[in-house]
């Protein structure tokens, strides 16, 4: 992540946060949560909106949990965002950060019996608390114990010391499809590890909250919320929710840039690297300095178009690392030079959002934003 040294206007791209955007997806995630807590979700640098301006900013409205990847992620938050009450590690920890992570006092994820004597030993030595969530799969298929093995966790719990059950949880598969069988299913062996728990000698010692909803979950999935809900995407406007009943989020992110050549170019000219777009026309360009390095997919050239005072004009020949080329042709007025181009975001009545590219590439918005390049300065708009 460069640092924001100079003034937006010093740099030739940038990207801008809405916050009110933020604000009103936030409001929205209320709405729907109810009265389950709601833990905000910053890993990936605030999936590339950059975290040190979006954590203050929800802290700022009464998010004071927040859920990251790693521990690097983590030790960054806290630095900028001190007020934090708690910051959880999602992901999945390798014995040699378990230290680092009991000393800083973060909360965890306990995804393996096999640790919880060794994390007990440490806590102890430590003289501090390791303060863990015990994390269930229960049909994701990825990180944590399997149900059947839920007895085992308990009973080896039970003997430890130093070790606070704070959380149990686990994570939906598929909660994009409306009403899916797989998710009732996860939701009720998450139920029934509650039973088990709350039927066990532990629940004297403990009161863990239950959380299993992301995103989707929470506007689909009632059920699902428990004590706690953990959004990420819709914070930041996007949902997998389909289209007919996709709450109505605002995209947080716009991604922009300046004219940085124009040139006129006659009829048969080839343009960038490996000529893959030859003009038909005597045609004006503009050359801009926002290439794959920046986040834009090189499958993207000759295939998306950008936004010129609301007007939709093309990206011609391959997008290279630092700069692309727009065909200016059919602009209907004389751009001139420090006219914005905006590739995420909106201009006049349109708007291109992280789901456009998304399509284009047969992916989804988390991989576009969270793949911006992390030398384009971030600015609140
Ligand atoms: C454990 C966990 N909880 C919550 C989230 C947030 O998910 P979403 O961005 O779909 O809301 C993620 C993201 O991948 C996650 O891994």
């Amino acid at each position: 992540m460069i640092r924001n040294t100079l003034p937006r206007e010093a740099y030739s791209k940038w990207v801008e946060v809405d916050l009110d955007a933020l604000r009103h997806n936030l409001q929205l995630l209320r709405q729907h949560a109810s009265s389950a807590r709601i833990l905000g979700v910053v890993k990936a640098n605030a999936y590339g909106h950059n975290v040190s301006i979006i954590a203050p900013a929800l802290f700022a409205e009464g998010v004071s949990e927040f859920g990251v990847a790693t521990l690097g992620e983590a030790l960054y938050l806290q630095e900028i965002c001190p007020q934090a009450e708690q910051i959880l590690i999602l992901g999945a920890l390798a014995e040699p950060q378990y230290k680092s992570v009991i000393e800083a006092g973060f909360e965890f994820m306990l995804h393996t019996v096999a640790h919880i004597p060794l994390l007990d030993t440490l806590a102890q030595r430590l003289k501090k608390p390791a303060k863990v969530h015990l994390k269930i799969d229960t049909g994701m298929g990825r990180v944590g114990i399997m149900p059947e093995e839920v007895p085992f966790a308990l009973k080896a719990l039970l003997e430890t010391t130093q070790i606070e059950l704070r959380g149990i949880c686990s994570h939906l598969a598929c909660s994009d499809e409306p009403a899916s069988e797989y998710i009732y299913g996860q939701i009720e062996k998450f139920k029934q590890v509650g039973e088990q728990f709350k039927a066990h000698a532990l629940s004297e010692r403990f009161q863990p909250i239950f959380h299993l909803a992301n995103s989707d979950a929470v506007f689909q999935y009632p059920e699902a919320h428990f004590d706690m809900v953990r959004p990420g995407i819709s914070l930041y406007g996007y949902s997998g929710v389909p289209a007919d009943k996709r709450p109505d989020l605002k995209p947080v992110l716009a991604l922009k840039s300046h004219i940085s050549q124009f040139k006129q170019v006659p009829a048969g000219s080839s343009l960038g690297y490996g000529r893959t777009f030859t003009t038909t026309r005597s045609s004006r360009l503009g050359v801009v300095a926002l290439g794959y390095a920046d986040g834009m997919n090189r499958r993207l050239s000759n295939q998306q178009e950008v936004l010129i005072s609301g007007y939709r004009m093309p990206i011609v020949g391959r997008i290279s690392m630092d700069q692309c080329v727009i065909d200016l042709t059919e602009l209907p007025f004389w751009a001139e030079p420090g006219i914005e181009v905006v590739f995420i975001g909106s201009s006049g009545q349109d708007q291109i959002s992280a789901q456009e590219w998304a399509d284009q590439l047969g992916t989804i918005p988390y991989e576009i934003l969270t793949g911006l390049g992390t030398r384009l300065p971030r600015y609140p708009a």
